[in-house]
Protein backbone atom coordinates (compact mmCIF):
# COMPACT_ATOMS: atom_id res chain seq x y z
CA UNK A 1 0.00 0.00 0.00
CA UNK A 2 1.46 3.45 -0.86
CA UNK A 3 1.24 5.88 1.83
CA UNK A 4 3.53 8.38 -0.07
CA UNK A 5 3.63 11.81 1.94
CA UNK A 6 0.27 14.02 0.22
CA UNK A 7 1.22 17.34 -1.64
CA UNK A 8 -0.53 20.57 0.10
CA UNK A 9 -4.21 20.00 -1.29
CA UNK A 10 -5.56 22.94 -3.51
CA UNK A 11 -7.75 25.11 -2.42
CA UNK A 12 -8.27 28.35 -0.50
CA UNK A 13 -10.06 30.02 2.77
CA UNK A 14 -12.90 32.45 2.60
CA UNK A 15 -9.72 35.08 3.07
CA UNK A 16 -7.42 34.04 0.07
CA UNK A 17 -5.20 32.40 1.99
CA UNK A 18 -4.49 28.48 0.20
CA UNK A 19 -4.82 25.63 2.52
CA UNK A 20 -1.91 23.74 4.06
CA UNK A 21 -2.75 20.33 4.81
CA UNK A 22 -0.22 17.81 6.80
CA UNK A 23 1.36 15.02 4.96
CA UNK A 24 -0.95 11.56 4.87
CA UNK A 25 -2.50 9.70 2.52
CA UNK A 26 -2.99 10.13 -1.03
CA UNK A 27 -5.94 8.28 -1.40
CA UNK A 28 -9.51 8.28 0.33
CA UNK A 29 -9.74 6.34 3.58
CA UNK A 30 -12.14 4.25 2.24
CA UNK A 31 -9.72 3.30 -0.34
CA UNK A 32 -7.35 1.78 2.39
CA UNK A 33 -10.10 0.81 4.57
CA UNK A 34 -10.89 -2.33 2.07
CA UNK A 35 -7.01 -2.97 1.63
CA UNK A 36 -6.07 -2.41 5.27
CA UNK A 37 -7.53 -1.27 8.08
CA UNK A 38 -10.43 -2.93 9.76
CA UNK A 39 -13.19 -0.27 9.74
CA UNK A 40 -14.12 -1.66 13.38
CA UNK A 41 -10.40 -0.95 14.89
CA UNK A 42 -9.32 2.59 13.95
CA UNK A 43 -6.57 2.00 17.21
CA UNK A 44 -4.76 -0.04 13.89
CA UNK A 45 -5.14 2.82 11.87
CA UNK A 46 -4.48 5.40 14.23
CA UNK A 47 -1.25 3.60 15.32
CA UNK A 48 -0.49 3.41 11.40
CA UNK A 49 -0.58 7.54 11.18
CA UNK A 50 1.55 7.94 13.63
CA UNK A 51 4.58 5.73 12.88
CA UNK A 52 4.10 6.85 9.41
CA UNK A 53 3.76 10.35 9.74
CA UNK A 54 4.55 11.23 13.35
CA UNK A 55 3.31 14.17 15.12
CA UNK A 56 0.38 15.21 12.56
CA UNK A 57 -1.19 13.45 9.60
CA UNK A 58 -4.24 14.29 7.45
CA UNK A 59 -6.17 11.98 4.80
CA UNK A 60 -10.01 12.17 3.86
CA UNK A 61 -12.68 10.46 4.46
CA UNK A 62 -15.34 10.72 1.50
CA UNK A 63 -15.63 14.34 1.02
CA UNK A 64 -13.93 15.33 5.02
CA UNK A 65 -10.96 16.18 6.15
CA UNK A 66 -9.51 14.64 9.14
CA UNK A 67 -6.28 15.29 10.67
CA UNK A 68 -4.77 13.20 13.27
CA UNK A 69 -2.55 14.27 15.82
CA UNK A 70 -0.20 13.02 17.95
CA UNK A 71 1.95 16.12 19.80
CA UNK A 72 1.58 17.73 23.02
CA UNK A 73 1.68 21.65 21.32
CA UNK A 74 -1.03 20.39 18.91
CA UNK A 75 -3.74 18.80 21.59
CA UNK A 76 -3.15 21.55 23.55
CA UNK A 77 -3.97 24.14 21.17
CA UNK A 78 -6.93 22.26 19.94
CA UNK A 79 -8.26 21.00 23.19
CA UNK A 80 -7.48 24.81 25.15
CA UNK A 81 -6.07 27.25 23.29
CA UNK A 82 -8.30 27.07 20.09
CA UNK A 83 -11.28 25.17 22.15
CA UNK A 84 -13.72 27.86 21.06
CA UNK A 85 -13.13 26.93 17.37
CA UNK A 86 -14.22 22.94 17.90
CA UNK A 87 -17.27 20.77 18.63
CA UNK A 88 -17.52 17.21 19.27
CA UNK A 89 -17.17 15.14 16.17
CA UNK A 90 -19.59 13.22 14.53
CA UNK A 91 -19.18 9.76 16.69
CA UNK A 92 -20.05 11.93 19.59
CA UNK A 93 -23.04 13.73 17.85
CA UNK A 94 -24.12 10.17 16.85
CA UNK A 95 -24.24 8.46 20.63
CA UNK A 96 -26.97 11.22 21.37
CA UNK A 97 -29.05 8.61 20.20
CA UNK A 98 -28.23 7.02 23.27
CA UNK A 99 -27.85 9.88 25.42
CA UNK A 100 -29.27 12.82 24.15
CA UNK A 101 -28.51 16.56 25.13
CA UNK A 102 -26.40 15.66 28.38
CA UNK A 103 -23.00 16.71 29.46
CA UNK A 104 -21.33 14.72 27.28
CA UNK A 105 -23.06 15.98 23.55
CA UNK A 106 -24.28 19.56 24.42
CA UNK A 107 -22.24 22.37 23.09
CA UNK A 108 -22.03 26.25 24.51
CA UNK A 109 -24.73 28.02 26.66
CA UNK A 110 -26.42 24.29 27.40
CA UNK A 111 -23.23 23.10 28.60
CA UNK A 112 -22.48 25.19 30.45
CA UNK A 113 -25.72 25.51 32.34
CA UNK A 114 -25.33 21.52 32.71
CA UNK A 115 -21.79 21.26 34.22
CA UNK A 116 -22.20 24.19 36.48
CA UNK A 117 -25.42 22.26 37.99
CA UNK A 118 -23.72 19.02 38.37
CA UNK A 119 -20.50 20.77 39.82
CA UNK A 120 -21.02 20.55 43.23
CA UNK A 121 -21.78 17.00 43.76
CA UNK A 122 -18.31 16.54 42.42
CA UNK A 123 -16.55 19.10 45.01
CA UNK A 124 -13.64 16.94 47.35
CA UNK A 125 -15.92 17.49 50.25
CA UNK A 126 -18.92 15.83 48.90
CA UNK A 127 -17.04 13.29 47.27
CA UNK A 128 -14.95 12.77 50.53
CA UNK A 129 -18.81 11.25 52.00
CA UNK A 130 -19.18 8.96 48.60
CA UNK A 131 -15.42 6.83 50.16
CA UNK A 132 -17.81 4.84 52.68
CA UNK A 133 -20.39 3.80 49.75
CA UNK A 134 -17.48 2.69 47.43
CA UNK A 135 -15.62 0.33 50.04
CA UNK A 136 -19.16 -0.70 51.53
CA UNK A 137 -19.82 -2.48 48.01
CA UNK A 138 -16.32 -3.03 47.45
CA UNK A 139 -16.47 -5.30 49.98
CA UNK A 140 -19.80 -6.86 49.95
CA UNK A 141 -18.02 -7.91 46.57
CA UNK A 142 -14.88 -9.16 47.78
CA UNK A 143 -16.98 -11.47 50.66
CA UNK A 144 -19.15 -12.59 48.30
CA UNK A 145 -16.04 -14.58 46.18
CA UNK A 146 -15.16 -17.65 46.70
CA UNK A 147 -11.79 -18.93 46.88
CA UNK A 148 -10.95 -20.74 43.41
CA UNK A 149 -13.40 -19.73 41.19
CA UNK A 150 -13.40 -18.45 37.85
CA UNK A 151 -14.85 -15.04 37.56
CA UNK A 152 -15.31 -13.02 34.07
CA UNK A 153 -14.08 -9.59 36.07
CA UNK A 154 -15.35 -7.14 33.53
CA UNK A 155 -18.64 -8.20 34.69
CA UNK A 156 -17.86 -8.02 38.01
CA UNK A 157 -16.41 -4.60 37.80
CA UNK A 158 -19.54 -2.77 35.55
CA UNK A 159 -22.18 -4.23 38.24
CA UNK A 160 -19.60 -3.00 40.94
CA UNK A 161 -19.30 0.23 39.59
CA UNK A 162 -22.43 0.64 38.25
CA UNK A 163 -23.85 0.01 42.12
CA UNK A 164 -21.50 2.75 42.95
CA UNK A 165 -22.77 5.44 40.74
CA UNK A 166 -26.26 4.75 41.46
CA UNK A 167 -25.59 4.96 45.23
CA UNK A 168 -23.21 7.74 45.17
CA UNK A 169 -24.81 10.62 42.87
CA UNK A 170 -28.46 9.29 42.65
CA UNK A 171 -28.65 8.33 45.82
CA UNK A 172 -30.88 5.08 44.05
CA UNK A 173 -30.27 1.07 44.73
CA UNK A 174 -29.83 -0.32 41.80
CA UNK A 175 -28.97 -3.57 43.03
CA UNK A 176 -32.14 -5.87 41.75
CA UNK A 177 -32.24 -3.89 38.66
CA UNK A 178 -28.35 -3.92 37.89
CA UNK A 179 -28.14 -7.00 35.51
CA UNK A 180 -30.82 -5.74 33.23
CA UNK A 181 -28.88 -2.42 33.35
CA UNK A 182 -26.07 -4.09 32.43
CA UNK A 183 -27.38 -6.37 30.04
CA UNK A 184 -28.98 -3.29 28.02
CA UNK A 185 -25.99 -0.93 28.27
CA UNK A 186 -24.10 -4.04 26.85
CA UNK A 187 -26.55 -4.66 23.87
CA UNK A 188 -26.17 -1.18 22.66
CA UNK A 189 -21.95 -1.31 23.08
CA UNK A 190 -22.27 -4.02 20.90
CA UNK A 191 -24.34 -2.01 18.05
CA UNK A 192 -21.98 0.85 18.76
CA UNK A 193 -19.86 0.66 15.45
CA UNK A 194 -22.76 -0.60 13.44
CA UNK A 195 -24.66 2.79 14.65
CA UNK A 196 -21.34 4.93 13.58
CA UNK A 197 -21.04 3.76 10.37
CA UNK A 198 -24.16 3.39 9.39
CA UNK A 199 -25.47 6.43 7.25
CA UNK A 200 -28.24 8.34 8.62
CA UNK A 201 -28.26 6.46 11.84
CA UNK A 202 -30.44 9.19 14.06
CA UNK A 203 -32.99 9.08 11.10
CA UNK A 204 -33.50 5.32 10.39
CA UNK A 205 -33.68 4.30 14.32
CA UNK A 206 -37.13 6.71 14.08
CA UNK A 207 -38.07 3.92 11.33
CA UNK A 208 -37.01 0.78 13.25
CA UNK A 209 -34.87 -1.54 10.28
CA UNK A 210 -34.32 -4.62 12.01
CA UNK A 211 -30.67 -3.98 12.71
CA UNK A 212 -32.04 -1.12 15.01
CA UNK A 213 -34.33 -2.87 16.73
CA UNK A 214 -32.24 -4.31 19.65
CA UNK A 215 -31.27 -1.07 20.09
CA UNK A 216 -34.71 0.71 20.46
CA UNK A 217 -35.38 -2.15 22.86
CA UNK A 218 -32.14 -1.52 25.18
CA UNK A 219 -32.64 1.75 24.89
CA UNK A 220 -36.10 1.75 26.06
CA UNK A 221 -34.62 -0.54 29.43
CA UNK A 222 -32.22 2.38 30.11
CA UNK A 223 -34.81 4.91 29.93
CA UNK A 224 -37.49 3.02 31.89
CA UNK A 225 -34.60 2.67 34.85
CA UNK A 226 -33.79 5.97 34.70
CA UNK A 227 -37.45 7.64 34.69
CA UNK A 228 -37.96 5.42 37.44
CA UNK A 229 -35.16 7.01 39.27
CA UNK A 230 -36.70 10.44 38.34
CA UNK A 231 -40.14 9.76 39.53
CA UNK A 232 -38.80 8.26 42.79
CA UNK A 233 -36.69 11.27 43.96
CA UNK A 234 -39.56 13.53 42.71
CA UNK A 235 -41.62 11.59 44.78
CA UNK A 236 -39.73 11.36 48.38
CA UNK A 237 -39.79 15.36 47.62
CA UNK A 238 -37.00 15.83 50.34
CA UNK A 239 -33.70 17.15 49.11
CA UNK A 240 -31.09 14.15 49.69
CA UNK A 241 -28.32 16.06 48.23
CA UNK A 242 -27.52 13.88 45.12
CA UNK A 243 -26.60 14.75 42.03
CA UNK A 244 -30.10 14.19 40.87
CA UNK A 245 -31.03 16.67 42.99
CA UNK A 246 -29.19 19.29 42.01
CA UNK A 247 -30.22 18.62 38.82
CA UNK A 248 -34.02 18.63 39.54
CA UNK A 249 -33.59 21.84 41.40
CA UNK A 250 -32.36 23.47 38.01
CA UNK A 251 -35.18 22.16 35.71
CA UNK A 252 -39.11 22.23 36.49
CA UNK A 253 -39.60 18.00 36.42
CA UNK A 254 -43.35 19.08 35.45
CA UNK A 255 -43.22 19.50 31.75
CA UNK A 256 -42.23 16.78 29.35
CA UNK A 257 -38.87 18.61 28.02
CA UNK A 258 -37.03 18.62 31.30
CA UNK A 259 -38.07 15.39 31.84
CA UNK A 260 -36.50 14.25 28.77
CA UNK A 261 -33.93 16.78 29.55
CA UNK A 262 -33.37 15.28 33.07
CA UNK A 263 -33.16 11.77 31.71
CA UNK A 264 -30.38 12.89 29.19
CA UNK A 265 -28.72 14.38 32.11
CA UNK A 266 -29.05 11.19 33.67
CA UNK A 267 -28.32 8.38 31.61
CA UNK A 268 -24.87 10.72 30.71
CA UNK A 269 -23.62 10.89 34.11
CA UNK A 270 -24.21 7.09 34.18
CA UNK A 271 -22.62 5.59 31.76
CA UNK A 272 -19.93 7.72 31.77
CA UNK A 273 -19.47 7.13 35.45
CA UNK A 274 -19.38 3.54 35.91
CA UNK A 275 -18.21 1.96 31.96
CA UNK A 276 -14.73 4.35 32.23
CA UNK A 277 -13.94 3.23 35.81
CA UNK A 278 -15.32 -0.81 35.13
CA UNK A 279 -12.90 -0.79 31.98
CA UNK A 280 -9.75 0.91 34.24
CA UNK A 281 -10.33 -1.60 36.85
CA UNK A 282 -10.34 -4.66 34.69
CA UNK A 283 -6.92 -3.39 33.22
CA UNK A 284 -5.93 -2.98 36.05
CA UNK A 285 -6.48 -6.57 37.24
CA UNK A 286 -5.18 -7.73 34.14
CA UNK A 287 -1.40 -5.98 34.37
CA UNK A 288 -1.33 -6.87 37.79
CA UNK A 289 -1.41 -10.20 37.44
CA UNK A 290 1.02 -10.03 34.36
CA UNK A 291 3.63 -8.27 36.60
CA UNK A 292 3.95 -10.21 39.66
CA UNK A 293 6.75 -7.84 40.87
CA UNK A 294 4.67 -4.66 40.97
CA UNK A 295 1.57 -6.88 42.48
CA UNK A 296 3.38 -7.83 45.22
CA UNK A 297 4.52 -4.60 45.92
CA UNK A 298 1.02 -3.27 45.56
CA UNK A 299 -0.37 -5.95 47.97
CA UNK A 300 2.04 -5.24 50.59
CA UNK A 301 1.43 -1.10 50.56
CA UNK A 302 -2.43 -2.36 51.13
CA UNK A 303 -1.53 -4.62 54.38
CA UNK A 304 0.45 -2.14 55.98
CA UNK A 305 -1.72 1.17 55.19
CA UNK A 306 -4.89 -0.55 56.40
CA UNK A 307 -3.78 -3.13 58.21
CA UNK A 308 -6.93 -5.48 57.48
CA UNK A 309 -9.18 -2.36 58.50
CA UNK A 310 -11.73 -1.18 55.97
CA UNK A 311 -9.94 1.50 53.99
CA UNK A 312 -11.46 4.98 54.48
CA UNK A 313 -11.45 8.21 52.26
CA UNK A 314 -8.18 9.18 54.91
CA UNK A 315 -6.53 5.84 53.67
CA UNK A 316 -6.45 7.42 49.87
CA UNK A 317 -3.43 9.73 50.14
CA UNK A 318 -1.56 6.91 51.40
CA UNK A 319 -2.14 4.32 49.15
CA UNK A 320 0.35 5.97 47.19
CA UNK A 321 1.79 2.68 44.72
CA UNK A 322 -2.17 2.07 44.54
CA UNK A 323 -2.56 5.42 42.65
CA UNK A 324 0.36 4.69 40.41
CA UNK A 325 -1.03 1.27 39.83
CA UNK A 326 -3.92 2.92 38.01
CA UNK A 327 -2.39 5.50 36.46
CA UNK A 328 -0.43 3.22 34.59
CA UNK A 329 -3.03 1.48 33.92
CA UNK A 330 -4.75 4.29 32.47
CA UNK A 331 -1.44 4.79 30.54
CA UNK A 332 -1.89 1.61 28.86
CA UNK A 333 -5.72 0.80 28.32
CA UNK A 334 -6.90 4.26 28.85
CA UNK A 335 -10.53 3.83 28.67
CA UNK A 336 -11.08 6.44 26.55
CA UNK A 337 -8.52 5.64 24.15
CA UNK A 338 -9.46 8.44 21.75
CA UNK A 339 -11.41 11.88 21.63
CA UNK A 340 -12.35 14.22 18.36
CA UNK A 341 -13.33 17.72 17.72
CA UNK A 342 -14.73 19.22 14.77
CA UNK A 343 -13.58 22.72 13.33
CA UNK A 344 -16.38 25.33 13.16
CA UNK A 345 -13.76 27.79 11.26
CA UNK A 346 -10.90 27.68 9.36
CA UNK A 347 -7.93 27.58 11.90
CA UNK A 348 -4.06 27.05 12.18
CA UNK A 349 -1.96 24.38 13.52
CA UNK A 350 1.60 24.98 13.27
CA UNK A 351 2.67 25.62 9.92
CA UNK A 352 -0.27 24.04 8.94
CA UNK A 353 -3.61 25.65 7.78
CA UNK A 354 -6.55 23.94 7.86
CA UNK A 355 -10.17 24.11 6.57
CA UNK A 356 -13.76 24.82 8.89
CA UNK A 357 -15.57 21.34 9.13
CA UNK A 358 -12.23 19.47 9.45
CA UNK A 359 -11.92 16.61 11.89
CA UNK A 360 -9.29 17.31 14.65
CA UNK A 361 -8.59 13.28 16.31
CA UNK A 362 -6.34 13.08 19.12
CA UNK A 363 -6.03 9.34 20.61
CA UNK A 364 -4.58 8.40 24.52
CA UNK A 365 -4.12 5.14 23.52
CA UNK A 366 -1.46 6.10 20.97
CA UNK A 367 0.11 9.15 22.32
CA UNK A 368 0.52 7.29 25.86
CA UNK A 369 2.59 4.36 23.89
CA UNK A 370 4.82 6.83 22.68
CA UNK A 371 8.40 6.40 23.04
CA UNK A 372 9.17 9.73 22.75
CA UNK A 373 6.85 10.27 25.82
CA UNK A 374 7.39 7.20 27.48
CA UNK A 375 10.45 5.16 27.20
CA UNK A 376 9.84 1.61 26.72
CA UNK A 377 6.48 1.90 26.62
CA UNK A 378 5.08 -1.49 26.73
CA UNK A 379 6.34 -1.99 30.28
CA UNK A 380 3.88 -1.61 32.85
CA UNK A 381 5.80 0.19 35.34
CA UNK A 382 3.90 2.12 37.97
CA UNK A 383 7.01 3.81 39.68
CA UNK A 384 6.65 5.93 35.94
CA UNK A 385 4.20 8.20 38.60
CA UNK A 386 6.18 8.51 41.33
CA UNK A 387 7.31 11.87 42.35
CA UNK A 388 10.57 11.15 40.85
CA UNK A 389 8.71 9.70 37.66
CA UNK A 390 6.66 12.61 37.03
CA UNK A 391 8.87 15.25 35.19
CA UNK A 392 8.76 13.37 32.52
CA UNK A 393 5.32 13.80 30.93
CA UNK A 394 3.20 16.55 30.88
CA UNK A 395 -0.69 17.00 30.61
CA UNK A 396 -0.87 16.98 27.28
CA UNK A 397 1.02 13.64 26.64
CA UNK A 398 -0.73 11.50 29.46
CA UNK A 399 -4.45 12.60 29.63
CA UNK A 400 -6.83 10.33 30.52
CA UNK A 401 -9.47 12.89 31.53
CA UNK A 402 -9.03 15.14 28.78
CA UNK A 403 -7.74 18.40 28.98
CA UNK A 404 -9.56 21.81 29.20
CA UNK A 405 -12.81 23.15 29.28
CA UNK A 406 -14.79 19.72 28.60
CA UNK A 407 -12.13 17.76 30.92
CA UNK A 408 -13.64 14.81 32.81
CA UNK A 409 -15.76 16.36 35.75
CA UNK A 410 -15.44 13.03 37.29
CA UNK A 411 -11.66 12.55 37.43
CA UNK A 412 -11.22 13.34 41.14
CA UNK A 413 -14.81 10.99 41.43
CA UNK A 414 -12.81 8.17 39.65
CA UNK A 415 -9.25 8.50 41.41
CA UNK A 416 -10.73 7.80 44.41
CA UNK A 417 -13.37 4.78 43.35
CA UNK A 418 -10.39 3.42 41.73
CA UNK A 419 -8.22 3.42 44.14
CA UNK A 420 -10.30 2.35 47.05
CA UNK A 421 -11.71 -0.69 45.10
CA UNK A 422 -8.68 -2.13 43.76
CA UNK A 423 -7.30 -1.95 47.93
CA UNK A 424 -10.31 -3.40 49.29
CA UNK A 425 -10.71 -6.31 47.04
CA UNK A 426 -6.53 -7.08 47.42
CA UNK A 427 -7.29 -7.51 51.06
CA UNK A 428 -8.74 -10.90 50.61
CA UNK A 429 -8.16 -11.79 46.80
CA UNK A 430 -5.44 -12.60 44.05
CA UNK A 431 -6.48 -12.51 40.58
CA UNK A 432 -5.09 -14.69 38.20
CA UNK A 433 -5.59 -14.90 34.51
CA UNK A 434 -7.18 -18.14 33.53
CA UNK A 435 -4.81 -19.73 31.12
CA UNK A 436 -5.62 -19.38 27.40
CA UNK A 437 -7.95 -16.38 28.12
CA UNK A 438 -7.32 -14.62 25.18
CA UNK A 439 -7.42 -10.69 26.05
CA UNK A 440 -7.40 -8.08 23.98
CA UNK A 441 -8.81 -4.45 23.41
CA UNK A 442 -11.71 -3.46 21.70
CA UNK A 443 -11.96 -0.12 21.34
CA UNK A 444 -16.16 1.02 21.47
CA UNK A 445 -17.26 4.22 23.52
CA UNK A 446 -14.61 3.36 25.82
CA UNK A 447 -11.93 0.55 25.74
CA UNK A 448 -13.26 -3.21 26.87
CA UNK A 449 -11.55 -6.07 26.74
CA UNK A 450 -13.32 -8.00 23.98
CA UNK A 451 -13.74 -11.65 25.33
CA UNK A 452 -13.94 -10.22 29.11
CA UNK A 453 -11.57 -11.25 31.50
CA UNK A 454 -11.41 -14.35 32.85
CA UNK A 455 -9.65 -14.62 36.17
CA UNK A 456 -9.52 -17.22 38.87
CA UNK A 457 -9.30 -16.11 42.11
CA UNK A 458 -7.21 -16.99 44.98
CA UNK A 459 -7.11 -16.50 48.51
CA UNK A 460 -4.21 -14.18 50.31
C1 LIG B 1 -11.30 6.11 34.72
C2 LIG B 1 -12.43 6.75 34.61
C3 LIG B 1 -12.75 7.85 33.63
C4 LIG B 1 -12.10 8.21 32.48
C5 LIG B 1 -10.87 7.56 31.85
C6 LIG B 1 -12.80 9.34 31.92
C7 LIG B 1 -12.43 10.03 30.78
C8 LIG B 1 -13.06 11.16 30.30
C9 LIG B 1 -12.58 11.97 29.20
C10 LIG B 1 -11.33 11.71 28.38
C11 LIG B 1 -13.46 13.00 29.03
C12 LIG B 1 -13.33 14.13 28.02
C13 LIG B 1 -13.92 13.77 26.67
C14 LIG B 1 -13.70 14.85 25.64
O1 LIG B 1 -13.15 15.90 25.94
O2 LIG B 1 -14.09 14.62 24.49
C15 LIG B 1 -14.50 12.82 30.01
C16 LIG B 1 -15.59 13.64 30.13
C17 LIG B 1 -16.61 13.42 31.03
N1 LIG B 1 -16.63 12.48 32.05
FE1 LIG B 1 -15.21 11.14 32.46
N2 LIG B 1 -13.87 9.63 32.74
C18 LIG B 1 -13.85 8.75 33.79
C19 LIG B 1 -14.74 8.73 34.86
C20 LIG B 1 -15.84 9.52 34.97
C21 LIG B 1 -16.75 9.51 36.09
C22 LIG B 1 -16.59 8.64 37.33
C23 LIG B 1 -17.75 10.38 35.79
C24 LIG B 1 -18.97 10.75 36.59
C25 LIG B 1 -19.34 10.17 37.67
C26 LIG B 1 -17.44 10.97 34.50
C27 LIG B 1 -18.22 11.90 33.84
C28 LIG B 1 -17.81 12.61 32.73
C29 LIG B 1 -18.61 13.67 32.12
C30 LIG B 1 -19.99 14.11 32.54
C31 LIG B 1 -17.85 14.18 31.06
C32 LIG B 1 -18.21 15.33 30.13
C33 LIG B 1 -17.60 16.60 30.70
C34 LIG B 1 -17.82 17.83 29.84
O3 LIG B 1 -17.85 17.73 28.62
O4 LIG B 1 -17.96 18.91 30.43
N3 LIG B 1 -16.28 10.42 34.04
N4 LIG B 1 -14.22 11.71 30.78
Amino acid sequence: MSTAVRQPARGASDKGAPYRFPPGFQRNLLWYAFRKFRPANPIILFQHLAESYGDIAHYKLGHNHIVFINNPDYIREVLVVQNDNFIKERTVQRTKMLLGEGMITSEGALHRAQRMAAQPAFHRQRIAKYAEVMVEEAARMRDSWCDGEQRDIAVDMMHLTLNVVARTLFATDLRREVYELAAAINRIMGLYNFLVMLPAAEWLVHLRPPGLAAFVRARRRIDAVVYRMIDAHVKRGRDSGSLLDLMLAGSSSADKDSRQSLRDQVITIFLAGYETVANALSWTWYLLSQNPGCEAKFQEEVDEGLGGKLATFYDVPRLHYTENVMAESLRLYPPAWAMGRYALNDFALGEYFLPARTTVLISQFVTHRDPRYFPDPLRFDPERFSEAGKARWTKFTYFPFGAGQRQCIGESFAWMEGVLILATLAQKWKLRLVTGHRVEPQPLITLRPKHGMLMQLQAR
